[in-house]
């Protein structure tokens, strides 16, 4: 077993040192970020994106969100609005993804942005993320380091179940703090939320004093259109399992032990259960469980988020 994760490293200078060097030639990473660890690419060079693509086996016409340091490095490529600055001020760094106009002379590649003129951006929080953006001169293309379809890794090691040694460095950071997708809102006309996360949206109404856009947006996110989030065994949404060969994720103190039980948040907390909800996928997948059930979670603040990912899990 000696090497067996042998592409696995923990985090010093000299693996910073060789990240760096290798997305600055083209090649792409397994990085930790604190919502759910990413498969980084340089977003201003073709070849890597494609490649991140072409590893996750990801349909073309579904964009990628370019990850950035800091304000003070998207000037080229998007145009600002008075609520992005607004929401950068409160919730930057960290878990939201702000979709912008993208500029006329941005360098982004074409095929990250899936030709749509307009371009998600997110400034990540987890301090190893940081360290290298800080060294690089251009933004990391950084999609959710998962097969296409699949849940999204919360450490290294799952990273690794599905890509193996296909990636040469996949960086450890320990677990992912949030454990879910960052929030998606769209900015290009009246704000709307496009993918729910653990920054809410009345948090965001919040800062912006203002209400949301009722009207469909016409810039969906593409990701979320189709099946998603899928744990690699059927999920089934709010029912009941009716024997011990089924998993039973639940929410909450009235639930007994059971061996085929899994609690998101014995005291009811959302985002612990945000936390958990990959975490504990995995593990009734690898216990050889053969279905998963679950119950609605209280469909409010992070609740939503989860509800989200469980609805399409069970498509
Ligand atoms: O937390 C996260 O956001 C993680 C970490 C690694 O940063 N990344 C992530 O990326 O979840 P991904 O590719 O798995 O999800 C990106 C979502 C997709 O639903 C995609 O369709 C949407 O963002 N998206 C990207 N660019 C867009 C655009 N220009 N307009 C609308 N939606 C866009
Ligand atoms: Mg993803």
């Amino acid at each position: 077993m000696k090497n067996f994760y042998s592409n696995i490293y923990s985090f010093n200078r000299k693996i910073l040192k060789k990240t760096v060097i290798s997305l600055k030639k083209g090649k792409i990473a397994g990085l930790p970020t604190e919502t759910v660890y990413g498969l980084a690419g340089n977003a201003y060079l073709r070849k890597a994106v494609l490649k991140i693509f072409k590893i996750k086996k990801r349909p073309k016409k579904n964009p990628l969100i370019i990850h950035y340091h800091s304000i003070k490095d998207i000037n080229h490529d998007v145009v600002l609005n008075d609520n992005f600055i607004k929401l950068y001020k409160k919730f930057c760094p960290g878990p939201l993804t702000f979709v912008l106009k993208k500029t006329k002379r941005s360098k982004i590649t074409t095929l990250a942005t899936a030709n749509l003129r307009t371009v998600a951006i997110r400034f990540p929080r987890h301090k190893i993320i940081r360290n290298i953006l800080k060294q690089i001169d251009f933004p990391l293309a950084m999609p959710s380091a998962n097969l296409s379809s699949k849940i999204s890794p919360i450490n290294a090691f799952d990273v690794f179940d599905d890509f193996k040694k296909k990636l040469k460095i996949i960086i450890n950071g320990g677990n992912s703090r949030i454990g879910i997708e960052s929030t998606v809102i769209d900015l290009t006309e009246s704000p709307k939320i496009l993918r729910p996360g653990v920054i809410s949206s009345s948090e965001i109404k919040k800062c912006l004093k203002c209400k949301f856009s009722k009207k469909k947006s016409q810039l969906r996110s593409p990701g979320m259109l189709k099946k998603h989030y899928y744990p690699g065994i059927p999920v089934i949404f709010g029912k009941k399992p009716k024997n011990s060969s089924h998993a039973y994720i639940v929410f909450g103190k009235k639930y007994e032990k059971h061996d085929n039980y899994f609690n998101l948040s014995k005291k009811a907390d959302l985002k612990e259960a945000a936390t958990n909800l990959y975490k504990i996928m995995r593990i009734i997948k690898k216990k050889g469980f053969k279905k998963i059930f679950v119950s609605k979670l209280p469909n409010k603040g992070v609740g939503l988020a989860i509800n989200d990912r469980l609805l399409k899990a069970a498509n």
